[in-house]
């Protein structure tokens, strides 16, 4: 099997060692990210993704407030190891953050109560795809990129830096750079076990 999607699949993987060299312009980047936003499915076409994209110093912005947050809360003892993370993914070049609008949300539940227990969770799964979708493109297009969860320890702070409406709730942040390692090999389940297929002729 061998075409663009298909090894974009496969090669998307989580990269920790990342620097700042430039891949694409900003402009390329904003547009790779509209692409996916626009054209992410949601439940009942709600289009309730929202998304930040924070690049260079506002980048490191990001990154050196979650390292303030979290030197309140975490011992004495392990900051360093912490800081050191947080470092890593300052070390990059730009960070995309992952929002669903809970007011859609609701006005969705109001409107169809009959599903009402169903949309924050198909919010979550249209997250995941869109996060999936970004993380494959820039993976594509020569980046490499994780998945973190600092939220919500760093939702307030983030609200007040970048003015975000109240209704936005954060869902992941997903630092990206130049990858400047391999990720470690990985080992997979065998497939046949998580797979059931059956087929018939029609
Ligand atoms: C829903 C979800 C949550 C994740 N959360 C984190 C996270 O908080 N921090 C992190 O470093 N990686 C996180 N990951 C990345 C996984 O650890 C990673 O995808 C997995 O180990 C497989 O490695 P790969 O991404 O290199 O294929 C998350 C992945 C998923 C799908």
């Amino acid at each position: 099997m061998d075409n663009a999607l298909l090894n974009a699949v496969k090669n998307r993987r989580s990269f920790y060692t990342i620097g700042k060299e430039k891949v694409l312009s900003d402009e390329k980047i904003v547009e790779l990210v509209h692409h996916a936003v626009q054209y992410a499915p949601s439940a009942f076409h709600s289009q309730s993704a929202r998304v930040l994209v924070l690049l260079g110093k506002e980048h490191e912005k990001l990154w050196e407030n979650t390292k303030d947050v979290l030197r309140e809360l975490v011992p004495a003892k392990q900051f360093t190891s912490t800081e050191e993370k947080i470092n890593s993914f300052k070390n990059g070049y730009g960070s995309i953050l992952f929002f669903e609008d809970e007011e859609t949300v609701k006005n969705l539940q109001q409107k169809f109560p009959l599903y009402q227990q169903n949309f924050p969770i198909w919010s979550l799964q249209s997250s995941g795809m869109l996060q999936y979708s970004i993380w494959m493109m820039l993976e594509d297009a020569g980046y490499g990129a994780s998945l973190q969860h600092y939220n919500p320890l760093i939702d307030q702070k983030v609200k007040e830096l970048w003015g975000i409406p109240e209704t936005w709730m954060l869902h992941a942040e997903m630092p990206f750079g130049k990858p400047l390692a391999a990720p470690e090999s990985k080992t997979f389940l065998p497939i046949n076990e998580r797979v059931k297929v059956f087929s018939q002729n029609v």
